[in-house]
């Protein structure tokens, strides 16, 4: 039942030769991750004699991230990649410019102020449920982007107050072409070669940039410009002071940040959930299970933000989906100065992967690592394990900000969702994994929807097959 028939990557057996590496890495970088990575603590890598180490041992993933977290930075790969769109935002920043941004904000993720927000995920869920269910079964819809539209419904209205005026299929879209071209930027960071350097679909991604750039530099200027309050996240930003200098954030940084949260905080949640779902419609027992406890737990009435709580399986099946399939399936950092890792010297400068995908996947980590089974995150499962064997969220200092709210976000998404409808990806479709700073299927996720029948026997209603 719980078979390893799932989209996955498949990797070259032995590292490429440079131009392929190369070629690779263009076209999609985590195809170029060799065997190893999957089977070895440490891999080294080589293109065109610059080197690259990539770190999957739980404890080395720890020095990295967390116990000399000071000794690296971020790479200079995903500075290049991201900084032309985000600036110098929390995601981007090193040093004290970033630690300013993380405590400016952090009040907003605190536990209870994202426990206040649960109403907004489920009415923006429920608004997404109807329009599913009006497309009918026969309709084929893209689950990626239904579960984008959901994600970024939420984000802006959670974090920016619901602002109006915001296109959210332009933003969408703006993004997509964005991060489409950013393997360029990541190809020629390896290659030190110079930022001017041409690339294809370049101007595409320079329109998308300026788009985006545009529209939240006119966000932040209307915020302050009304007086910048209330307790969103755009208000904390506006009001927020840097503790050395004492200076405010100018319009340009809170729209760098408030752009930094939208990206980073709907396209990946929104890709947890679609990878889920195509989990889901291979693993009917799996399904039958999270339904029962769903309906168990609400005897039948709609989903109240209290009942989240009570989801144990609904959490694990989304963590199992994020193993296989992590939205951020890598972490890289940069070494500010020359020190060991393990048996190896990485010298000052050399870029350090955590290859997260490959670690939750490793075959020294995990038994048979390619099947979908959410009971390896019961909770005595789950402590049995290093705790850096699995990190969708990062590590240390700079783990996700949002990995609270992410995590009541999806369970909520999934069992309003699950409840009402059953999604099916066509048998003979299987996604191709692409890795674009984030992991997208290839595509979209073409999927069906029909509304899920009541088995009258049943006490808590669970779906009849
Ligand atoms: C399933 C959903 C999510 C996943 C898998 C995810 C993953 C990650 C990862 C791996 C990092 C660390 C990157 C690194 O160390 O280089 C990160 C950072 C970050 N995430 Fe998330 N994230 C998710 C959802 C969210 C949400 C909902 C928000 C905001 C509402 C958010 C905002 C951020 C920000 C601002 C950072 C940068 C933090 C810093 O550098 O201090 N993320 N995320």
């Amino acid at each position: 039942m719980l078979d390893s028939t799932l989209a996955k990557v498949s990797p070259p057996e032995r590292p490429l030769p440079s131009l392929r590496l190369l070629r690779t890495v263009v076209r999609n970088p985590i195809e170029a991750w060799p065997r190893p990575v999957y089977e070895e603590p440490l891999f080294r890598s080589r293109l065109f004699g610059r080197e690259s180490l990539f770190v999957s041992d739980p404890d080395l993933i720890r020095t990295v991230l967390v116990d000399r977290a000071e000794s690296f930075c971020k790479a200079e790969t995903m500075r290049r990649a991201l900084r032309p769109a985000l600036g110098d935002a929390i995601l981007t920043a090193d040093g004290a410019h970033w630690r300013w941004q993380r405590r400016a904000v952090a009040g907003i993720f605190r536990p209870e102020r994202v426990a206040a927000l649960v109403p907004a995920m489920l009415a923006a869920t429920e608004r997404t449920r109807d329009r599913l269910l009006a497309a009918g079964p026969d309709a084929t819809i893209d689950l990626a982007s239904q579960m984008t539209r959901t994600t970024f419904d939420i984000i802006v209205e959670t974090m920016l107050s619901g602002t109006r005026g915001i296109d959210a299929a332009r933003v969408e879209a703006g993004v997509t072409d964005y991060l489409e071209s950013t393997s360029w930027n990541v190809a020629y960071a390896l290659l030190k070669a110079p930022g001017w350097l041409p690339y294809p679909g370049q101007r595409r991604a320079e329109r998308a940039r300026d788009y985006l750039r545009a529209e939240l530099l006119r966000l932040a200027r209307e915020r302050r410009a009304a007086g910048g309050g209330g307790h969103d996240l755009a208000a904390l930003l506006i009001g927020a002071r840097d503790p050395e200098t004492g200076q405010a954030m100018s319009d340009r940084d809170v729209a760098d940040n408030l752009l930094t949260f939208i990206t980073a905080g709907h396209e990946t949640t929104a890709l947890a959930l679609a990878w889920t779902f195509y989990a889901l419609s291979r693993h009917p027992d799996v399904e039958r299970r999270l339904v029962e406890e769903i309906e168990t737990v609400t005897g039948g009435a709609p989903l109240a933000p209290e009942h989240l709580e009570h989801l144990p399986y609904a959490r694990q099946v989304v963590q199992e989906a994020m193993r296989l399939y992590p939205p951020a399936p890598v972490v890289v950092r940069s070494a500010l100065e020359t020190l060991s890792l393990g048996p190896e010297t990485v010298t000052a400068g050399t870029p350090v992967y955590v290859p997260v995908y490959a670690v939750h996947r490793h075959a020294r980590l995990w038994e048979r690592p390619d099947a979908f089974d959410p009971g390896r995150f019961a909770p005595e499962a789950a402590r049995a394990r290093h705790r850096f064997a699995y990190l969708p969220f990062g590590a240390g200092p700079r783990i996700c900000i949002g990995m609270g709210f992410a995590m009541r976000e999806a369970v909520a998404i999934l069992a309003v969702l699950v409840r009402a409808l059953q999604v099916a990806v066509p048998d003979g479709h299987e996604p191709r994994l692409k890795l674009r700073i984030t992991l997208r299927p290839e595509g979209g996720l073409p999927a069906r929807v029909t509304p899920r029948g009541r088995d009258p026997e049943s006490p808590a209603g669970v779906a009849s097959r």
